[in-house]
């Protein structure tokens, strides 16, 4: 069994569900952090005995390593991607993987370039009842599809938003749409296919932040099919949803849970035997909105490395998904139709204030 030495480059928030999920593998061995606040990067070090830096490049000119975890602040993955790729690792960048697309060009072409595999975490993918979701999917049985909509409503009060200064901002951060919804608003066109077009309203109502806090968008689906998405950080006061549903001609399925995680409706016109257990057997309840996602991950990161196989989430599919969050910004920018694929004009996302 190859084990895979892994190392890590921020260590804030998200980094437990990292090293869950590290944990959690028997093929993943974690050996160096890093982060630029050193108490940050030598607590974990620390606690399991590994080295600890606060500049990357020092920790992969010194350590062997086969992965590379980039969980710094969204603004910063395009850079550290880029000086990475040369060392030669594969990198797991967080989501999103760029705000600007150009970022999310210039990464994947620095992957190719040095011969690496570009990871974009969208663990949601890997939900339990997305995953039965998306094979009753592929077995046809939705038929056409119809109408697919994801709704977010969860609560983030100014506390949040001023942990940080990139939070809530255009050029580091992005608003609801980019940061807690881009998990939903990619698991859409993961199970409707490629977007036409979208119009998008957004508006900042109960917190004082550049981007928005609150956005409704329409979408039209290549294949016909409609989409909505409804996303809110201004939900108070407490996390009241994160859903997805699939109306087809022959099949509805809505997943709710406060994180993707529940199936609350699985009908279809011509019923499988096992159907009847499905609504009792997929209703996990995840201890935060993270949900347990991570593990599956890096399951397959690994297997895809291992087998020189396509992940299930690449940094083509992370481009993908920025450009539906991007065109969803130039619609409210403009407030106009955006065709895809489209070359960002208005769309502010991962741009300093000043430069507008
Ligand atoms: N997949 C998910 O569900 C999920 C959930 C939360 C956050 N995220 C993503 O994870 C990323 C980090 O979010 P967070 O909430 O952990 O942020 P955070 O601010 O808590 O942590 C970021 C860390 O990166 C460090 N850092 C910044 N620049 C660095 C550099 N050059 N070298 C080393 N360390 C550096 C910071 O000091 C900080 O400790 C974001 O892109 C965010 O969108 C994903």
């Amino acid at each position: 069994m190859k084990i895979f030495n892994i190392a890590i480059i921020g260590c804030g928030r998200i980094v437990q569900k990292h090293l869950d999920a590290i944990d959690a593998n028997p093929q993943a061995n974690l050996v160096a952090v890093c982060d630029i606040i050193v108490e940050k990067a030598k607590k974990i070090g620390l606690a399991r005995n590994i080295s600890y830096f606060t500049d990357y490049i020092t920790m992969l000119t010194k350590i062997d390593v086969d992965i590379v975890c980039v969980l710094t602040d969204s603004a910063n993955h395009a850079k550290i991607v880029i000086d990475v790729a040369p060392y030669k690792k594969h990198i797991i960048v967080e989501k999103p993987m760029a705000l600007a697309l150009s970022d999310a060009d210039n990464m994947i072409k620095a992957c190719d370039e040095n011969g690496i595999k570009l990871f974009v975490v969208k663990q949601n993918r890997f939900n339990k009842a997305i995953q039965i979701t998306r094979k009753a999917l592929e077995a046809g049985r939705f038929g056409k599809l119809v109408l697919g909509t994801v709704r977010v409503r969860w609560s983030r009060n100014q506390e949040y938003y001023d942990q940080a200064d990139w939070r809530g901002t255009w050029w580091g951060d992005g608003g609801v749409l980019t940061n807690q919804a881009s998990h939903h608003v990619d698991l859409l066109e993961w199970m409707f296919g490629e977007v036409d077009s979208v119009m998008c309203m957004t508006k900042t109502q109960l917190v004082q932040i550049e981007t928005e806090d609150t956005a409704v968008a329409i979408l039209k689906f290549k294949n016909g099919a409609l989409g909505v998405i409804e996303a809110t950080t201004a939900t108070r006061p407490s996390d009241l949803e994160g859903s997805l549903s699939i109306l087809g001609s022959t099949g509805s399925v809505v997943i709710g849970g406060f994180a993707v995680n529940k199936i609350d409706t699985w009908q279809f016109v011509n019923n499988n035997p096992e159907d009847a257990a499905v609504i009792n057997s997929f209703k996990e309840q995840p201890p935060n909105v993270y949900g347990y996602g991570h593990i599956e991950y890096l399951k397959n990161v690994i297997y895809s490395i291992e087998n020189n196989s396509r992940a299930l989430v690449e940094g083509l599919d992370g481009r993908k998904s920025l450009e539906l969050i991007n065109a969803l910004y130039e619609s409210s920018e403009t407030g106009k139709e955006v065709f895809l694929h489209f070359k960002p004009n208005r769309c502010k996302l991962g741009q300093r204030s000043n430069q507008k």
